[in-house]
């Protein structure tokens, strides 16, 4: 589509159809986690989540904006009451490396004291973002805090508590899709990348 409007004040001229950035650059992406495997897994975790908070409401906080297909999956295969909210921190820009600096970009909304919390994020690497995110509901006061990753790149982290539910374990490559971004493009994508240099 290729619309010419005169506002009388403005042209404005509105394209579409083209290719997105995301299709003109597959090429450089090697597929890495099928949309099956992602599917088999998500609903492993939901099983183990419905059976570990049994005759709890859990709120489950996602990490945006990475999480927001995988916190969207998961939820829809637990089977128990849940409620849930979002977070938002500083992310990477379009580095692939950490800038060490973690800012809190949006708040909690919810109330977290003497409630069971389940942090979801799309991936671990150096764990700094969790590790914020950990000292931030704890000083909330929560009944309890887990926390579940899509992805957990190997050897990296060095956290001092665990990550309850993991979904896959991988090497140190950069990987996009299923939320999972580059400079924000990418995240639309069903499946999992490694995005070459
Ligand atoms: P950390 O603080 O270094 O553990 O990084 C966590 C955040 O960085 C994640 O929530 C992602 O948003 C982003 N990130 C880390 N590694 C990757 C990657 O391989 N692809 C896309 N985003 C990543
Ligand atoms: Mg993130």
């Amino acid at each position: 589509m290729n619309l010419q409007q005169n506002s009388g004040l403005q042209k404005v001229t509105v394209t579409g159809g083209e290719k997105s950035s995301a299709q003109l650059k597959k090429s450089k992406l090697k597929r890495y986690i099928s949309r099956k495997e992602i599917k088999s897994r998500v609903r492993k975790l939901a099983a183990k989540i419905d059976k570990d908070y049994k005759g709890k409401i859990p709120i489950f906080i996602g990490v945006l904006n990475g999480s927001f297909i995988f916190i969207s999956d998961l939820v829809r295969e637990v089977k128990l009451e849940t409620e849930i909210d979002f977070l938002k921190l500083s992310s990477y820009g379009d580095s692939k490396i950490s800038s060490g600096d973690v800012k809190l970009l949006k708040d909690l909304n919810c109330t977290i004291e003497g409630r069971d919390i389940i942090i979801v994020e799309d991936i671990i690497d150096s764990g700094l973002s969790i590790k914020y995110i950990r000292d931030l509901v704890l000083s909330h006061n929560p009944a309890s805090l887990q926390f579940a990753a899509l992805l957990f790149k190997k050897g990296i982290s060095s956290l001092d508590f665990g990550i309850k539910y993991v979904g896959f374990k991988i090497p140190n490559k950069f990987v996009v899709g299923y939320g999972l971004d580059y400079a924000q493009k990418y995240r639309n994508l069903k499946e999992i990348f490694i995005l070459r240099n």
